[in-house]
């Protein structure tokens, strides 16, 4: 016991040397450190700040070396402040969780794909929906294959450059966002792209600014986009089409006729194409859908002078390709969109005409016949009461 007590005491030796040597040390470090000049910026305190990665990947012609490729590493400071992401104060350690001082850790990819590949799935962390959305989408499975060039998310959004694209109250496209798409899809589909450039929607987006048509997105989606080769893509056509093309707010603008959907059900081509979506789901119509006759990336204004199908040699050429045998007169079998008119199918027009009026005429003219019948049969009844 008595033991014991004695070693609960503090002893005063080794509490003396233990301050001395605190006493020392600071003493040697206040000499080793050169007083600061002035207040210490961000970067030389938080390792992390975005100033302190930027003081270094401002600079110009900076790169990296993966595999044989050279990287350019220099990030344009005031770009990214107008980013998106710097507009939401995100630091670069947010997304580059692998790096917080120099030098970096190795980079184990042999080629610039490779890292792409390998850096995109960062997005994950924050944008959860979108990251699911693509996972079913056309290009996730060109990749799942093997084809590395399908698009990933850094394809289409510039991590550091990428403006806000929704409105931050309505969370609907902004004008600028929308114009900008089909120049997204345009890296790597740029023979669509051409096409498109050059047709009625097209040509109204890229060189009018006109936000009413559709850009490749109105048509193919975005993060989920499926393969528009397949039967359902088909036979839902004239329905993707009808979503602009029957609303009378965008088309009255532009004096287009909203009668095109119903025309063309009306029609025998139409009305078949509708019953066949409804008993065969999975198989591609054989009949013709819109994009038959108007093309697809390429539809021009029916009256264009050069490929409009008003002319009846350009519509001719879209006949023949299931009606081999079509010649010059065909397409005239056919009333195309018009709801018949005095001036156009004028004899479709009077048949309608004809039976307009006939019809109620004649039934008029029986339930005439029937009352007066009726009539004379009580006075002649009345009669013969009051003779008898
Ligand atoms: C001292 C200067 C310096 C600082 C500070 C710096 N970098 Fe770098 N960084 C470079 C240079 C130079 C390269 C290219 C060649 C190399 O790695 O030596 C590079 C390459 C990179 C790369 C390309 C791929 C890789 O991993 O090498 C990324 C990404 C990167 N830096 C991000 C950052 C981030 C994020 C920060 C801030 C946390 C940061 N850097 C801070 C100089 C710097
Ligand atoms: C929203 C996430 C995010 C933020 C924030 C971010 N980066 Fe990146 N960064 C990436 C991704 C993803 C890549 C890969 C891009 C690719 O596929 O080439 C990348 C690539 C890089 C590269 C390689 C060169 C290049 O452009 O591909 C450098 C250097 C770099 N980042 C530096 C920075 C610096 C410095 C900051 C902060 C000022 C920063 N990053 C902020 C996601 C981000
Ligand atoms: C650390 C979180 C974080 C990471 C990681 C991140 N983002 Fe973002 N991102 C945000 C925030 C926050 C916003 C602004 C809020 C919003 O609208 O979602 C935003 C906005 C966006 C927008 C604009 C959205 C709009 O509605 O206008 C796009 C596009 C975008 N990010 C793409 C990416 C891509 C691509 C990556 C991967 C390279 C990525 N982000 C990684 C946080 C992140
Ligand atoms: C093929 C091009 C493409 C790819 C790949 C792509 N995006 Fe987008 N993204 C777009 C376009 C175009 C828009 C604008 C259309 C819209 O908002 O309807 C958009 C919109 C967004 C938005 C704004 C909100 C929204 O959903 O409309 C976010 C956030 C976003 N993308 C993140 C991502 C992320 C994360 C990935 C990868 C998992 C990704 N994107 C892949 C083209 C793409
Ligand atoms: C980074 C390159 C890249 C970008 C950007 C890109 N794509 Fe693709 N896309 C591909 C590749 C590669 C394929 C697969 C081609 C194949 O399998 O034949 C593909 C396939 C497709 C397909 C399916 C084609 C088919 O025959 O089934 C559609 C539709 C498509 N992309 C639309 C778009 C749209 C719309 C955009 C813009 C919002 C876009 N892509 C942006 C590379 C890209
Ligand atoms: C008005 C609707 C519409 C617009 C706008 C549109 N597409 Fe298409 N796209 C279609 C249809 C319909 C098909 C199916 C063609 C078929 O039957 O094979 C298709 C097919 C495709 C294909 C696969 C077949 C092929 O020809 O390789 C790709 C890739 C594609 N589109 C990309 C784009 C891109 C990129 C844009 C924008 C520049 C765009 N599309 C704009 C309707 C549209
Ligand atoms: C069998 C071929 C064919 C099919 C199928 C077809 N069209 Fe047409 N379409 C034409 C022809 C021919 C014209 C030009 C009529 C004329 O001026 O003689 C036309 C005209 C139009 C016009 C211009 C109308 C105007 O007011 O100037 C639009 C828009 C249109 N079609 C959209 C569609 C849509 C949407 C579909 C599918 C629901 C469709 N078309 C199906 C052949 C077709
Ligand atoms: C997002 C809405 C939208 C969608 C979807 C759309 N269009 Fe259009 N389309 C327009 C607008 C708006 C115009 C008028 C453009 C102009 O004249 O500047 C137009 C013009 C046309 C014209 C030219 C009519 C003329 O002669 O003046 C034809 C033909 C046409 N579209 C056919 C189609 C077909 C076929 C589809 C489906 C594959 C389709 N459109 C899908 C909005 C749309
Ligand atoms: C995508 C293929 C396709 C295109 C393009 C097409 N048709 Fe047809 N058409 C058909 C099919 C299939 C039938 C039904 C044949 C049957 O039931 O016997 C049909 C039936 C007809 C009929 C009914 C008489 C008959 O032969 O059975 C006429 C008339 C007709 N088409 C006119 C036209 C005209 C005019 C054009 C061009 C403006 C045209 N078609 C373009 C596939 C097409």
């Amino acid at each position: 016991m008595k033991q014991a007590s004695h070693l609960l005491k503090p002893p005063r030796f080794w509490i003396l040397s233990l301050v001395a040597g605190i006493g020392l040390f600071l003493f040697a470090l206040a000499t080793l450190v050169p007083p600061a000049k002035a207040a210490p910026l961000p970067y030389q305190t938080d390792r992390t700040s975005n100033d302190y990665c930027l003081a270094c990947h401002q600079q110009e012609g900076i790169s990296k070396k993966i595999g044989n490729e050279s990287l350019p590493v220099t990030i344009n400071p005031t770009e990214f402040h107008l980013s998106v992401h710097a507009e939401e104060q995100l630091l670069c350690v947010d997304c580059h969780t692998n790096i917080v001082d120099y030098p970096h850790p190795d980079v184990k990819e042999k080629t610039i794909r490779d890292f792409s590949l390998d850096m995109y799935t960062s997005c994950k962390k924050c944008h959860k929906d979108q990251y699911e959305l693509v996972q079913d989408s056309v290009h996730q499975k060109a990749l799942d294959s093997g084809n590395k060039n399908a698009a990933i998310c850094t394809d289409c959004h510039n991590p550091h450059t990428q403006k806000r694209m929704t409105g931050q109250t309505s969370g609907q496209l902004t004008p600028a966002a929308r114009l900008s798409i089909p120049e997204k899809c345009a890296k790597c589909h740029s023979a669509i792209y051409d096409q498109y450039k050059n047709s009625v929607h097209g040509k109204a987006l890229t060189e009018e600014g006109n936000t009413d048509v559709p850009t490749c997105i109105d048509c193919h989606g975005v993060h989920n986009i499926q393969s528009p080769t397949t039967a359902s893509f088909r036979n839902s056509t004239p329905a993707l089409c009808a979503k602009c093309h029957t609303d009378p707010t965008i088309m009255d603008k532009y004096g287009i006729s909203t009668q095109v959907l119903s025309t063309y059900v009306a029609d025998f081509h139409g009305s078949t194409v509708k019953l066949f979506e409804e008993q065969f789901p999975d198989q591609p119509t054989n009949k013709p859908v819109c994009t038959d006759c108007h093309g697809i990336h390429n539809i021009v204004k029916v009256d264009d002078p050069q490929a409009g199908i008003a002319l009846k040699q350009n519509l001719l050429v879209k006949c023949q390709r299931c009606h081999p045998d079509a010649t010059a007169n065909f397409p005239g079998a056919w009333m195309s969109h018009y709801v018949p008119s005095p001036t156009r199918n004028p004899l479709v027009y009077y048949v309608n005409l004809f039976y307009k009026f006939f019809i109620p005429a004649v039934l008029g003219g029986m339930t005439l016949f029937v009352i007066t019948d009726i009539y004379r049969r009580i006075v002649n009844r009345r009669k013969g009461n009051q003779h008898s």
